[in-house]
């Protein structure tokens, strides 16, 4: 059901842990399985991405994503990072469940967050970049399950 790298990454996930004094946090969470995502990014004066951590309280699918997210972000430019979909996550993770492809929403909305909070704390607006929520599920059209 999972891929190798699904499996990989939940089992050893990288960039476990918080950033002290981080560039950029966000926090989202899904009000429907209860899944909470906290994504930090270290970004340097130049724009990069230097470091990116997180904790999540969810399944195993978010874990995943989320380890991959942050591998995929690092050493990019905000405007990189910000094409850090879902999608991408999926598809360096070689894919998910249909089931589980809302577990990966949750690690592009914390990225975005995060982004958000970095934009918010040097007063910049990050172009393509929308005020992110807080709940994924909010306003959500009825999905499968
Ligand atoms: Fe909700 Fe995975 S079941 S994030």
């Amino acid at each position: 059901m999972y891929s190798e790298k699904v499996m990989d990454h939940f089992q050893n996930p990288r960039n476990v842990g918080e950033i002290e004094n981080a560039s950029g946090v966000g926090t989202v969470g899904n009000a429907k399985c209860g899944d909470i995502m906290r994504i930090f990014l270290d970004i340097d004066d130049e724009g990069i991405v230097r470091d990116a951590k997180f904790k999540t309280f969810g399944c195993g699918a978010a874990v995943a994503t989320s380890s991959m997210a942050t591998e995929l972000v690092k050493g990019k430019t905000i405007q990189e990072a910000l094409q850090v979909t879902n999608k991408a996550v999926m598809e360096a993770l070689d894919g998910l469940p249909p089931v589980k492809v809302h577990c990966s929403l949750l690690a592009e909305e914390a990225i975005h967050a995060a982004l958000w909070d970095y934009a918010e704390k040097h007063h910049i607006v990050i172009e393509g970049l929308e005020r992110p929520k807080n709940d994924i599920s909010e306003g959500e059209e009825e999905e499968e399950y």
